[in-house]
């Protein structure tokens, strides 16, 4: 390997690719041509070693454990920004003058109402169904009424979707909650930041006042900043190879949610409280323990390890702290999920198992108990998690098609099924 190539030897054939250099970061191999070159495919099953596209929006670094949105430390946009303000960061590439910002949030507002019509959607679901369910299904029929933008080849249209979608997407995790419970639909309320207009269109009813707790908005603000993206994981890469085909935004953006649902990503945290009510108590920790780190069961501890970060989450740090502040507040002192997250923590980051393996509690680890303290049942925590990273879906989605190097995502296999055969009628079977 030379600083700008490296070379592949190949049946006695001396192949040279391109090293392309990030801004920070691990080069690439720019392989593309491999297959013509050569006749092989790369073989990297979940893609650990494989950077699927270019990007200016986010950068991980998993070993020191550090997140950047457009290079701005994920901490500090946490604790000094608001959420539309990461929003229009990620969709722009900068922070917003004051200007820029409040025409935004204008922008945003204008469009929080949902198509009257489209409410009578939620009645074809069963009350009981899943919410996020519900959201896959909602948010693609966002095609069957926003005509006017879907033309993915005009920006000005590509712009009044994503705004469609940051401003609906709360409206729309509200009234799968509220159909859920079986309560009336509250309407949003523009006066109200981002993330109270949220609270208030779960939380408020129709015969009583309901003033949103600013130290709860706040909280609901951070969780959403710290979910707004995380560079290429499944969803957002799902949301890309949607997108890679020249589908609507809004059918992208429900193929991410789909896959976002599952345990593995972000249905996490709804996992990790599931375990923590399944422990039960302090005591029976070290049988779990034991069981995580039995090769034989497939008991995982959920919110645990990831796939990048092989420290500490940067976000879990933040997470930790707002769900402290969010007990507080509400004065929940004894809180036997938060006593075992706690001993857990604690027992995992001194047991040789985890250490070995760089498994450190994840954003979900913490995120489950302070939702479930903000009064959200576990089935709505991916749906909140969805809601945050529509952004950053939208903001790779944009970022994909403004690429003039752009192609249909197409992988490729290693084939090992069976050759050629005929077929053999039923009977002769
Ligand atoms: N508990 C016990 N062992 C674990 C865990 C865990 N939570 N996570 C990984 N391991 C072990 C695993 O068994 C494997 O051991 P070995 O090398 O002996 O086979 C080793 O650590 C590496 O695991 P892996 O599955 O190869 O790692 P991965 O990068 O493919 O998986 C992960 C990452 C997040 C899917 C996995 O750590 C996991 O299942 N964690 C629990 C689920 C969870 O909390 N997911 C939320 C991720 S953060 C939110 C998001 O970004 O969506």
């Amino acid at each position: 390997m030379t600083n700008s190539t490296a070379k592949l030897e190949f049946g006695g054939d001396n192949r040279e690719y391109e090293i392309r250099k990030g801004t920070v970061g691990p080069d690439v191999i720019d392989i593309g041509s491999l297959y013509k070159d050569t006749g092989m495919f790369t073989y990297d099953p979940g893609f650990t070693s494989t950077a699927s596209c270019e990007s200016k929006i986010t950068y991980i670094d998993g070993d020191e454990g550090v997140l950047l949105h457009r290079g701005y430390p994920i901490d500090q946009l946490a604790e000094q920004g608001d959420f539309l303000e990461v929003c229009y960061l990620l969709l722009y590439g900068e922070l917003p003058t004051r200007t820029q910002k409040e025409d935004f949030d204008y922008r945003v507002t204008r469009h929080t109402m949902l198509h009257e019509q489209m409410s009578r959607f939620f009645t074809g679901f069963r009350r009981d169904a899943h919410p996020m369910a519900v959201m896959c299904g909602m948010v693609g029929a966002l095609s069957a009424f926003y005509h006017d933008s879907t033309d993915i080849s005009d920006p000005r249209q590509r712009m009044i979707a994503s705004i469609r979608m940051i401003a609906k997407m709360p409206t729309i995790a509200a009234m799968a909650y509220k159909y859920h419970i079986g309560q009336p639909f509250v309407y949003p309320r523009n006066e109200l930041s981002y993330a109270a207009n949220f609270l208030h269109m779960c939380f408020a009813v129709p015969c009583e006042d309901y003033k949103v707790n600013p130290v709860l908005a706040r909280a609901m603000e951070r969780i959403f900043i710290l979910h707004a993206d995380h560079e290429q994981n499944a969803s957002t890469s799902t949301v890309r190879l949607a997108g890679s085909s020249g589908a609507n935004p809004f059918a992208c953006i429900a193929a991410g949610i789909a896959c976002l649902w599952g345990p593995a990503h972000g249905g996490a945290n709804e996992a990790a409280l599931n375990m923590l009510s399944e422990i039960g108590s302090v005591d029976r920790i070290p049988e779990y323990i034991e069981r995580a780190k039995d090769k034989d069961d497939p008991f995982r501890l959920m919110g645990f390890g990831h796939r990048v970060y092989k420290n500490y989450d940067p976000r879990a740090k933040i997470m930790q702290k707002t769900c402290h502040e969010v007990l507080q507040e509400l004065g929940i002192k004894d809180d036997a999920q938060l006593d075992i997250a706690i001993e857990l923590e604690r027992i995992a980051l001194t047991d040789d198992y985890f250490i070995e393996k760089k498994l450190y509690p994840n954003i979900d680890f913490y995120s489950g108990i302070t939702l479930k303290a903000l009064g959200f049942p576990t089935t709505m925590f991916t749906v909140l998690f969805a809601l945050a990273r529509t952004v950053g879906w939208i903001a790779q989605w944009k970022e994909m098609i403004e690429d003039p190097n752009q192609k249909i995502g197409r992988p490729r296999q290693l084939y090992t099924g069976a050759t050629q055969r005929d077929y053999v009628p039923m009977e002769r079977r």
